[in-house]
């Protein structure tokens, strides 16, 4: 049990290793951490994944709408998996986070309208005093946009999604969106044009820091 457990968010365009890299941060950290991801994480939260990025008629329905399914799976995200986890004294580590929702939605899918919806929702998700709160840090892996979309393309094991197979400019998009993030709130890149096993080291150098503070 940890006195100070660590909610920390992992980030990325689609193609940037993320996925590898949680498997790495899975067989460093064992059963010490508790990891999940969004949309999903819990069954509730995985039936709304299905929906908004599976099912057909979630691209026809509104921006609102798809940006409320994944908030959806966020609350219940937080609800049911990360407070719990954190108040058993578990660090939580999530494969995508808040910080997807505004690379991708406002960003990518070009809707900052939404910008007054999403910071509202966000405080009401993480709403400190009742256990929540917000990720201590975001670790964002950071390349560019051309070489995320090849290598997105080029994996055979990537389910494609309607998120998936979109052009460099909204890959481009995405990053933006991403930097943006980053100046509201506590990211961190990672440059993922190392190799693997040095993305990897330097992930966990940042976490022994998270850790320390
Ligand atoms: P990901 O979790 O990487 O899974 P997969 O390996 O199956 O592609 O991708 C989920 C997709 O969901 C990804 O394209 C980004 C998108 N997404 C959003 O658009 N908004 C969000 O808020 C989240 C969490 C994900």
């Amino acid at each position: 049990m940890k006195t100070n457990p660590k909610y920390i968010v992992f980030d990325g365009m689609d193609g940037s290793g993320k996925g590898t890299q949680m498997k790495l941060l899975q067989e460093t950290f064992g059963d010490s951490v508790v990891f999940t991801r969004e949309p999903g994480g819990t069954p509730f939260a995985e039936e709304i994944r299905t929906l908004a990025l599976d099912n057909p008629l979630a691209g026809k329905s509104t921006p609102l709408n798809n940006f409320l399914l994944f908030m959806a799976a966020r609350e219940e995200l937080q609800q049911n998996l990360v407070v719990p986890a954190l108040r058993s004294g578990k660090h939580v580590f999530s494969d995508r986070g808040d910080s997807s929702t505004y690379a991708f939605q406002l960003h990518g899918e070009e809707h900052e309208e939404l910008l007054d919806v999403f910071t509202c929702t966000r405080e009401l998700v993480f709403a400190e005093g009742n256990g929540r709160r917000q990720p201590d840090r975001y670790i964002v892996f950071d390349l560019p946009a051309h070489v995320a979309r090849e290598r997105a393309l080029r994996d055979p094991r990537r389910v494609q999604n309607r998120f998936d197979l979109r052009n460099l400019n909204y890959y481009e998009r995405v990053q933006t969106g991403f930097r943006k993030f980053a100046q509201h709130y506590p990211v961190v890149f990672v440059d993922a044009m190392q190799s693997r096993e040095d993305v990897h080291r330097s992930v966990k150098e940042i976490l022994a820091k998270e850790f320390a503070a």
